[in-house]
């Protein structure tokens, strides 16, 4: 029997249906399924003949979908609703019995948990894979100079391993928030029943432990079926650690051009082009760029999905799954794209250190030879403003223009890497401060 004498309109069908993409959830409904059924019989809810008939049944189940066999119908709205339909046919009615003190709402809240979590992994371990990249590139390149930049206009040369670095602590951040959404799943929603909890005495602890969700059972069951944080806390990581992959891939695509040629990239990260055969295209970088805002996307649409929605469960909270997914996949290639990149780049020593010879670079560095000659700061940059003016103006370099007003000590402030070398602040760009910020990122990742 049915609560319906009509049948669905078709477009309802087709809106109503998640099984499109909820199919990948099948691993955690399955484990899930699983935990529950051992905890029913434990708790003497089915008994151990029904349990074992329902753990051999879900054994089949899980290597039909495992080998891609499972055959999916037209009436199966989601993949919860698959597997449990799937399930009473392999094993008859003791199938029914799986959905005893169980509601798609805990059960779709504790696999989206079980997801997400292990995305967060994941995306922790990928992470990790381009800081080690990052920091084996910085030591490769540990005293090879190149401009700084602000304003992309050239302001004071750095050591190009100093400039990598700086992404590997972005990264450590990254890693930081996908660990706290690891912490946000760790409350277990399955129990909780449609909204109220249950009827029956059912052993949430048991199932916690089996499904790893180390905070025990979510302490309100109306929370518990409404919580979708941890795919904000997931989106939210996402979308700042893609964030911070669009820099990387903008700078790579500025370095690679032949304007800068600090960088050439590997075959196995660009491509050609279609009608100029003399092209090598960054597109890999250039896609780290336009991956973030689809991200970011993701993150606003879930927070416009969760907006205002009453307690408890609500159909809209089906929309946050295609929003993970795709950010879930995005972000996988992202990483992947990343890592590859930086370990294929070939920097090209003379071009950055020809952009970092740029006297006008050290200009600052001018005028703290003043500062140290008691002259007080405001003063020294306008006289160095002036001497640089004097020297654009006049078409002549500013060694030409500055020794002889200053002396011979700024000829050598403006000689080769001094103005590198005398940067001794503490994560300042001096080798010296550099080896020890190296040693720091590596143990990040050791
Ligand atoms: N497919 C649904 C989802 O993804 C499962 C939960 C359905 N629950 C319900 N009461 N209709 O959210």
């Amino acid at each position: 029997m049915s609560r319906f004498a009509e049948p669905q309109d078709p477009a309802f069908r087709e809106m109503n249906t998640s099984l499109g993409f909820d199919r990948r959830l099948w691993p955690q409904d399955v484990a899930q399924s699983r935990a529950h059924a051992r905890m029913l019989a434990a708790r003497g809810i089915i008994s151990d003949e029904d349990r074992d008939a329902l753990l051999q049944g879900l054994d089949a189940v899980e290597a039909e979908l495992r080998d891609g066999t499972f055959p999916f119908g037209a009436e199966d709205e989601d993949i919860h609703m698959a597997v449990e339909r799937r399930l009473t046919e392999v094993v008859g009615r003791v199938g029914g019995k799986l959905h005893t003190a169980r509601s798609r709402n805990d059960q779709v809240a504790t696999d989206v948990a079980l997801f997400t979590r292990g995305a967060a992994q994941d995306a922790i371990a990928a992470i990790e894979d381009v800081m080690r990249a990052l920091v084996d590139a910085a030591e490769a390149h540990l005293d090879w100079p190149l401009p700084g930049y602000t304003h992309l206009q050239r302001a004071q040369p750095v050591y190009l391993s100093h400039h990598l670095l700086a992404y590997v602590w972005m990264l450590d951040r990254d890693r930081a928030r996908f660990r706290f959404t690891v912490e946000q799943t760790a409350r277990l929603p399955l129990g909780a029943g449609a909204l109220a909890g249950v009827n029956f005495d059912t052993d949430r602890r048991m199932v916690a432990e089996e499904l790893g969700f180390a905070g025990g059972p979510a302490p309100n069951s109306i929370d518990a079926v409404a919580n979708r944080d941890f795919v904000l806390d997931y989106l939210s990581a996402a979308a700042t650690c893609a964030t911070h992959l669009s820099r990387l891939g903008a700078e790579i695509v500025l370095w690679s051009s032949e304007e800068f040629g600090f960088v050439t990239l590997s075959d196995a990260w660009s491509s050609g082009s279609s009608i100029m055969p003399q092209k090598k295209n960054p597109d890999a970088a250039e896609l780290l760029r336009a991956k973030a805002p689809r991200i970011v996307g993701h993150l606003q649409a879930l927070h416009g999905v969760v907006h205002a929605l009453p307690l408890t469960y609500n159909k809209d909270l089906q929309e946050d799954k295609e929003h993970l997914f795709d950010t879930v996949d995005t972000l996988r290639l992202c990483l992947a794209a990343a890592a590859g990149m930086v370990r294929g780049a070939r920097f090209r020593r003379e071009r950055m250190a020809e952009a970092a010879s740029d006297e006008l670079i050290a200009a600052t560095d001018l005028a703290d030879l003043l500062v140290k000659r008691g002259v007080p700061f405001r003063e020294c940059h306008g006289i160095i403003a002036g001497l640089v003016r004097t020297a654009v103006e006049e078409g002549r370099t500013l060694s030409e223009v500055a020794v002889p007003e200053l002396g011979e000590e700024a000829g050598a402030v403006l000689a080769s890497s001094s103005w590198l070398e005398s940067k001794v602040s503490e994560g300042g760009t001096s080798l010296a401060r550099v080896r020890e910020q190296l040693e720091l990122a590596r143990a990040l990742v050791a």
